[in-house]
């Protein structure tokens, strides 16, 4: 873990209420792995007084971190009023990410702002597996809020399956029932890979247990320290005593070893 002044560089408006940000940060950078997140510092004041957490979306050149931010109150809000030029003070990477290893083929399950940090880890599993298909499933409520979330994984080795609520974009349906249509009844297993909202990440999980696929999801959770102090984020474990840290023990975690309500 590092605290570092980042500058941003680069900063893009996608929608009405979603942000692009890119922000000079080598020594993260160099050592950040798919999955994991940077506490960021909002005010020069104390307001808002915590960090808030986001996920790295991707690293691009060497020594830049990108953020992908939806706007959804006082934190965000000052955030999508920041300029080019202006310094930034950084703590991350943070937390475990996504375990990169063989031997199933790998499948990414995204939803909504979850897909956020699959890019990233798109990218390094095709480093790692550069032979390698890459299944890439993408759902969200509708095309408005999937276009741009999609944008990047049009890379040599993904296999891109989108699916929309409304149907305004690739099938109409849940994300969770076109992977099952997709690969649920192929032989040989998937190593699967998710991030999302919780409903999803719920039914997903269910999925992958009764095919008997291995599967990491990305918890989400408010989060006042980011580091294991608050305690804010802890969750029962399972079959074991005591809790679980989501900062510190997640975000990612084997769905099996997710107490799912
Ligand atoms: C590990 C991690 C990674 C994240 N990655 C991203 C990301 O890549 N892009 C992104 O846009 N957001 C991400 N978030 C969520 C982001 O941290 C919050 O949206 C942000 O902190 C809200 O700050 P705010 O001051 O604007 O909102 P606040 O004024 O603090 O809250 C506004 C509303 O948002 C809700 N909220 C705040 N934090 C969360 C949260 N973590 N989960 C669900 N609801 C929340 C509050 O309950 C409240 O209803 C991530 C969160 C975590 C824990
Ligand atoms: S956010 Fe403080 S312990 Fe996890």
């Amino acid at each position: 873990m590092l605290r570092e002044i980042g500058r941003l560089i680069r900063r893009d408006l996608l929608t009405e209420d979603i942000l692009r940000l890119t922000f000079i940060a080598p020594k993260i950078a160099a050592v950040a792995d798919p999955g994991q997140f940077v506490m960021l510092r909002i005010g020069k004041s104390h307001d808002p007084l915590l960090r808030r957490p986001f996920s790295i979306h991707q690293t691009p050149g060497d020594n830049s971190i990108q953020l992908l931010i939806k706007v959804v109150g006082k934190g965000t809000q000052m955030l999508a009023e920041w300029s080019v030029g202006q310094d930034v003070d950084l703590v991350g990477p943070l937390g475990k990410g996504f375990r990169i290893e063989g031997p199933e083929p790998f499948c990414l399950v995204g939803g909504g702002m979850g897909i956020v940090p699959l890019l990233f880890l798109a990218k390094k599993v095709l480093q790692k597996f550069p032979l390698l298909r890459l299944p890439v499933f993408l759902g969200a409520r509708s095309a408005n809020e999937l276009n741009f979330l999609a944008e990047g994984f049009n890379e040599p080795g993904v296999d891109l399956y989108i699916a929309t609520d409304d149907g305004s974009l690739g099938s109409h349906g849940l994300i969770t029932e076109l992977l099952a249509n997709q690969f649920g009844a192929k032989p040989g297993g998937l190593r699967v890979a998710a991030c999302g909202p919780y409903p999803m990440l719920k039914s997903l999980a269910a999925l992958c247990r009764r095919l008997d696929w291995p599967c990491e999801v990305s918890l989400e959770t408010v989060m006042a320290c980011g580091i294991g102090a608050c305690l804010g984020c802890a969750v029962p474990k399972i079959n074991q005593k005591g809790y679980a840290h989501i900062c510190t023990d997640g975000p990612v975690f084997d769905a099996e070893d997710v107490r799912w309500r």
